[in-house]
């Protein structure tokens, strides 16, 4: 039988939250038995579930790796999640040893977790703040005490834009952040989607994630298209051509056999600002 974890401060282990359910799918250990609940529920009817997380993972880390390659020295990671194998700093600083990257997210179980596990080097931070106030994440002491805004920045929003909904326009949340960062930063973005999938499925997700702290909003490509309007989409090489494909296929060696059905639950993009 799974043991709970200890319960940190402002966390209410009755209700699952996205940070935890992506934990547990990853396979991680930072989740409670609600959580695990409606995770296995969804399981039953997506058995590609590990599958759909790790491929975007893998694009948050492929995206990450590529931006400090193409001379990236700053990140800020919104939506950042539970610790895990392989977190943004970790794939940064092997790349650029003198990095710096932010942590942001606004769960209470995220915050305590990172705090526990980030050494506390001055190249790596956690603060906690909400997307949906792009002001409040970019003037945030912390944030600007580590992430000059006048030199190019890598900005990862993975995995969380679909927990924002319509009416609170994350389209406009997106450009804010583009438009506050200097020439040559660049974007990565992934988002869920139910565009191939069955319709049963789909309602199923929206059902678990209602019962969650917060709904979901899976986006139709053109939707998601509309994440990146005006800025120019980037390649990551010839293999995959610029513009939004699904997480598995971005970066891929071999694009066939990473179409799998766990990765076509997300698409993706990476773009550079003007
Ligand atoms: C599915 S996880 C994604 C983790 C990571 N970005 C990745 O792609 O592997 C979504 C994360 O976004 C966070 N989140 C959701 N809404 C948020 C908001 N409005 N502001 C900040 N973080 C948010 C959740 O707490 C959770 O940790």
């Amino acid at each position: 039988m799974t043991t709970d974890p200890p319960v940190p401060p402002g966390v209410d282990p009755t209700t699952p939250s996205p940070a935890r359910l992506y934990d547990y799918y990853l396979g991680g250990t930072a989740n409670y038995a609600s959580d695990r609940l409606v995770a296995d529920r969804l399981r039953d009817l997506i058995p590609e579930l590990e599958d759909t997380a790790w491929a975007n993972r893998a694009f948050h880390q492929r995206a990450a790796r590529w931006l400090a390659r193409q001379g990236i020295r700053q990140f800020i990671d919104i939506g950042s999640g539970l610790p895990t194998r392989g977190n943004t700093h970790e794939v940064v600083l092997a790349q650029v040893p003198h990095g710096r990257v932010v942590y942001v997210d606004h769960d209470p179980m995220v915050i305590a977790y990172a705090k526990a596990f980030l050494a506390d080097t001055g190249a790596v931070t956690m603060i906690q703040a909400d997307l949906r106030d792009p002001p409040g994440v970019l003037d945030h002491p912390s944030l600007r005490a580590l992430i000059d805004l006048s030199e190019p920045v890598g900005l990862l929003i993975t995995a969380v834009l679909h927990f924002v909904a319509d009416e609170e326009d994350p389209w406009r949340i997106v450009r804010q952040y583009a438009a506050a960062l200097a020439p040559g930063s660049y974007l990565a973005v992934s988002h869920v989607t139910g565009d191939s999938k069955p319709p049963l499925s789909l309602a199923v997700c929206r059902d678990v994630y209602a019962r969650s702290s917060q709904d979901i909003y899976p986006r139709t490509r053109a939707e998601v298209e509309r994440f990146f309007d005006g800025l120019e989409m980037v390649s990551p090489g010839a293999r995959t051509p610029p513009g939004v494909v699904h997480t598995g296929e971005w970066g891929a060696e071999d694009r066939a056999r990473a179409d799998s059905d766990g990765s076509r639950w997300l698409y993706c993009g990476v773009v550079r600002c003007p």
